[in-house]
């Protein structure tokens, strides 16, 4: 039996026994059917909940600080990204959110696409960053920061102040509220960094170098507090550390780029022992 008589033997049942309209109610029901389906297989690839980064280029002038940089990072994970100075980390924090427009590329958070020069609004989409050197208002108060952000994303003053009491007390902050930032010790610049970001009540939150400059034991604290964030706040994490060792402990997936290429990408253990990035990052670390 050939292909289309195998085909209408099949369907002959369901014409010969109806009539017009029986069959209308048959088509647009195995319609529905098959929208039904087919939406949910679209849902399932999209992946509702990852920030996507689909082969980013940056170039600046002659410069290829990225060059096709692509990865996912699921809802609730913490995702290192690492590389040696110089390996486009920041730059890529910059495109994620919205600071810096790539060459070619996107960036797509919940399956869809975000603007890629305008950070207001990407942070208002739900991607917040901290800036390498701190970078808070430097003229407000530690409170007035932290409400500033909430309110930014359209919370009412009195959620903008629940968020300062809530946040700024689990960081440990609350007895520098009225303490204006730029008079803050180095590590509670950073601590308000990363609450100023969890203020605009992010998906995913990226944190580039949160630990750099503190004392082993200011670092383990901090990170103790970024490792709970996931589960407190419901969000995703990005973190650029150069210390290998906070990197291994805390991070579920690893991308390493050198030059602005990705290397490697995998669970610390096994970047570890890939020997590209041994030579490339920790190679270098170690000589
Ligand atoms: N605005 C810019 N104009 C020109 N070159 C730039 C600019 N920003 C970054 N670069 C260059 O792009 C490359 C990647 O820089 P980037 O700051 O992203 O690296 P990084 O991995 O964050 O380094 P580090 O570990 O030192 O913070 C470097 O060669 C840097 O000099
Ligand atoms: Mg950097």
């Amino acid at each position: 039996m050939n292909d289309s008589a195998e085909r209408s033997e099949l369907s002959a049942p369901i014409w010969e026994f109806s009539d017009d309209s029986s069959t209308r109610a048959i088509v647009a029901y195995a319609r529905g059917l098959i929208s039904m389906v087919s939406s949910t297989l679209a849902e399932a690839s999209s992946s509702p909940d990852e920030l996507i980064c689909d082969a980013v280029t940056v170039r600046f002038g002659g410069l290829t600080a990225l060059d096709s940089v692509s990865f996912r990072i699921r809802g609730g994970e913490i995702f290192g990204l690492i590389g040696p100075n110089g390996a486009g980390k920041t730059t890529l924090t910059n495109v994620l959110s919205g600071f810096q427009k790539p060459s070619a590329g996107s960036v797509h958070l919940c399956g869809e696409r975000i603007p890629d020069d305008q950070p207001h609004i990407v942070a208002r989409r739900g991607i917040a960053r901290t800036f390498q050197g701190g970078r808070v208002f430097p003229s407000l108060t530690v409170a007035e920061n932290v409400e500033a952000s909430a309110l930014s994303v359209g919370a009412s003053r009195n959620e903008a102040r629940s968020s300062v009491e809530e946040l700024c007390n689990w960081i440990g902050l609350t007895a520098r509220l009225k303490t204006t930032a730029s008079s803050l010790p180095y590590t509670d610049q950073r601590r308000l960094g990363i609450v100023r970001g969890l203020a605009l009540k992010p998906k995913f939150l990226l944190l580039d170098e949160p630990a750099a400059g503190m004392s082993d034991g200011e670092a383990a604290d901090l990170v103790e507090s970024i490792t709970k964030i996931p589960a407190l706040f419901g969000c995703g994490i990005m973190l650029i550390e150069h210390n290998m060792q906070i990197i291994m402990n805390v991070c579920e997936r690893v991308h390493v780029l050198d030059f602005g290429k990705t290397i490697a990408e995998g669970t610390p253990a096994e970047m570890q022992s890939h020997p590209e990035v041994l030579s490339a990052y920790l190679g270098k670390e170690d000589g």
